[in-house]
């Protein structure tokens, strides 16, 4: 793809490209948003540098790609944006979100598309965040291997993630299809996650676990990752269909802290062919 409206500057072979040219703040014209969607679809997550955007701004921007989703679980901390994701780290934390490899909200029935993340206060070093592409994940499986995989389901599991944490809100459980094809590249990724799958449906519980863990092992190598290397005002944006993202806690008792937005997707699906 030729950009003529944003400059692309990939990070990463399999994944990641920085964003130059855009003020999200404001309403952006077709052929940027044009290109917007087109530099996500090939690099699975963009980053923007030098954002000042308001909650509502965030908002609208984000809503170009989708209706947004209110975090069934998390508690809402911006009055009047219910929509927005408070993430936050500092001295007092025992625990921050997302510090292991998940997709967002995989155990809903239709898990998020994207999430946003806007960062305004980081600390002096770390608190990166790591991507791994699904794609690249799957595409390292042998045809054989492939084959099997694309012949099985998973169970996803809120309550591994939310138990406890907040109530009774959340905790939904959904099967998913253990490979998925991405409705808009028609690409095959691995979706299942640590955070929330709990057991592969087809196979025997030892069976399941062994396979799990395999999978985790191979999606988790850093050839297939990209390390986003945070500063004020930064914003990243991953497509939650083919990539699963891990966050750092690695500068307690530093602040960290920032708003994500997360848009709806749909039922995930295994097209054969
Ligand atoms: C998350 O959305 O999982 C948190 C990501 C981060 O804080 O870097």
């Amino acid at each position: 793809m030729t950009y003529t409206k944003i400059a692309v500057n990939k990070i990463a072979p399999h994944l990641g490209a920085e964003i130059g040219g855009v003020d999200l703040s404001r309403p952006l014209a077709d052929d940027v948003m044009l290109e917007i969607r087109a530099a996500l679809a090939e690099n699975l997550v963009i980053f923007f540098r030098d954002q000042s955007m308001t909650p509502a701004e965030q908002k609208d921007f984000g809503r170009q790609f989708g209706e947004l989703f209110t975090h069934p679980a998390a508690p809402q901390l911006v009055p009047g944006h219910p929509e927005i994701l408070t993430v936050h780290a500092d001295a007092n934390s025992k625990r921050i979100d997302g510090e292991n490899w998940h997709s967002d909200i995989s155990c809903d029935i239709a898990p998020p598309m994207g999430s946003i993340l806007y960062l305004t206060e980081v600390p002096p070093i770390g608190g990166d965040t790591l991507f791994a592409s699904m794609y690249a994940a799957y595409d390292s499986f042998s045809p054989e291997m492939q084959r099997f995989l694309c012949g099985l389901t998973a169970m996803h599991d809120g309550e591994r993630q939310h138990g406890g944490r907040f109530g009774s809100k959340t905790n939904a459980a959904s099967e998913h299809p253990v490979v998925v094809t991405h409705p808009v590249t028609g690409r095959k990724a691995l979706f299942v996650n640590p955070i929330f799958t709990t057991h592969i449906v087809q196979l025997k519980a030892e069976e399941s676990n062994a396979l799990l863990q395999f999978l985790y092992l191979q999606t988790q190598r850093p050839q297939i990752q990209c390390r986003f290397q945070w500063r004020a005002k930064s914003v990243a944006f991953w497509d939650n269909r083919c990539v699963q993202h891990m966050a750092l806690w690695d500068y307690f008792p530093h602040r960290r802290h920032g708003h994500r937005i997360t848009i709806r997707g749909e039922r995930p699906v295994y097209l054969a062919a």
